[in-house]
This record gives structure tokens, sequence and C-alpha cells, in this order.
């Protein structure tokens, strides 16, 4: 497991961004599938994602894209729903084909069977090739809170506490108006992905990121299970390496030649 240390958040997403839009080029107009998340960690790179777009440097038109999870019981058009937030702060800006964009339906009668053929669906595309995710401040990926099996696939989820009073900042601060499940996808459907890329950023991630780098396996920091991946990146900025030992930031640096 790569860990790309960069002095601030918009090196490291804009470091990010050129890696995903280098990866989509390389394969040459052929499908790409994309794994993709929500919230504050990959908005700078969405935001430089659609500028090299707009620069002609990178195009979607073959990009499949799976999001990692969604709200159980809001809406598409609901404005803190993640298939809002993806149109919203991506896909209405570049050329992605909607038929070509995968997300769960929280709001679906049978959730099981939802998360099923997600899985399903997933696999029909012939898998992912890059997961970009971010990570939450108790090391959980995707909706992968503390706890999840390390070998889960998709499937409801109930969210904890802290995480839904971190969240409680895009409902107008009331935490009771954010969702007490989500659908997600597992530890080991994002561990399938022949590469994982995730963004971590700030102070208040300090401790996840010690526990998911320094730290064992294990399934109360979720993000951690990316030590056994053959292919993964943690590209994160300074603050977030507050709790990381100076001998560990050093060595990442020296490795990477920052
Ligand atoms: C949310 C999402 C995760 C995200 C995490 C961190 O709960 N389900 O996919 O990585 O929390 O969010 P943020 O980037 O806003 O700190």
């Amino acid at each position: 497991m790569r860990l790309l240390i960069h002095k601030n958040y918009e090196s490291a997403s804009k470091w990010a961004a050129d890696y995903i839009a280098g990866r989509i080029n390389a394969v040459g107009g052929n499908k790409f599938v994309l794994g993709l998340p929500t919230g504050s960690s990959p908005l700078g790179i969405y935001k430089e994602l659609i500028a090299l777009y707009k620069a002609g440097k990178v195009s979607f038109a073959n990009v499949v894209t799976f999001n990692m999870d969604e709200y159980v019981g809001l809406a598409d058009d609901h404005p803190q729903s993640y298939h809002r937030f993806m149109k919203d702060n991506f896909f209405d800006h570049v050329d992605v084909k909607p038929q070509n964009t995968h997300l769960l339906d929280g709001t679906a009668k049978d959730l099981q069977a939802e998360c099923a053929a997600y899985e399903q669906a997933l696999k029909d595309a012939g898998g992912v090739d890059l997961f970009l995710g971010g990570m939450g401040a108790d090391g959980h990926i995707a909706f992968n809170e503390p706890g999840s099996s390390l070998a889960s696939r998709t499937r409801v989820k109930t969210l904890t506490k802290d995480t839904k009073i971190i969240n409680a900042r895009f409902f107008g601060g009331d935490v009771d108006k954010v969702p007490s499940t989500a659908l997600t996808v597992g530890v080991g459907t994002i561990m399938d992905a022949r590469e994982v890329v995730i963004i971590v950023s700030g102070h208040n991630k300090a401790r996840a990121l010690q526990a998911a780098v320094e730290g064992g396996v294990s399934q109360m920091w979720t993000l951690s299970c990316l030590q056994t991946h053959p292919q993964a990146v943690i590209v994160c900025d300074e603050d977030a390496t507050d709790e990381l030992k100076v001998g560990t930031v050093r060595y990442f640096k020296d490795i990477e030649g920052l």
C-alpha cells in the first residue's frame, strides 16, 4: 500500500485527479469502470476532473461508474441524496453517459434484492478498474462502519452515532434528519477492485489514518483492509498525518521521492 503525503488538500486532489485521468486515457477509449464516493473529501478531485475534461484532457464517454453508497429512504432528488450529490458535483459537468452511471436505490422496496442486483451489475460490468474513496473519522470506507466484516458485500448498514453526528452538517445540523441506515458496497466489494485510491484530508482524520496505516488489519478500522490489497494508494495532506510516527512519515516521503 502506497501512502502519498502532499503538503495540502489541493495538491493531493490534483494528484488523484491526474492519476485517474491517466488511467482512463491509458485504456485508449475502451470501457473503464470507475468506483466513486461522495462526501467532502472527493470534492477537490471532482473539481479537477471537471477542469481536465473542459481542457480536453480526459473524456468520460466510455467510463462506467458505480457509486459506493446511498442513504436508505432518500429519493433521488432529495438535496442530500448521493444521487443528487453526484449530479451536482460531477455528472452534470462531464460527458459521462447517464445510462453508464450506477447508484444504489435507497428507496427500493426490497433493499436486499437491490444490493444483490448491484453486486451482479458490478460483475456484469467486468469488475471495477479503480475504486476512488474517502475515509470517515472512524476509519470507515464507504459506509462500512467499525465492526464490518472485511469480507462484506453490498448490503444495508446501520450508521453509527458518530457518523450521524458528523454527517448532520449536511442536514442543517439536525442529527435526527440523518438517515439511520444506508446501502453500501462491502469491504470485500472494494477489495475486488483492480486498484483503490483513497483521499484523506485534515487533522480530524489523523487518528483513523494512523490506525489504518500503522495498526494491523482490523474490522474496527475498515480502511486498514487496504494493507492486503495488491494495488492501493492513500493520498493525503500533511494535516492527516498528525498521528503517524515521524519515522513513518519520513519513510513514505522518502520512498515516494516527496
Ligand atoms: C461518509 C461516506 C464515505 C466518506 C466518509 C467521509 O459517511 N459514506 O464514503 O468517505 O463519510 O466523508 P467526508 O469526506 O465528508 O469526510
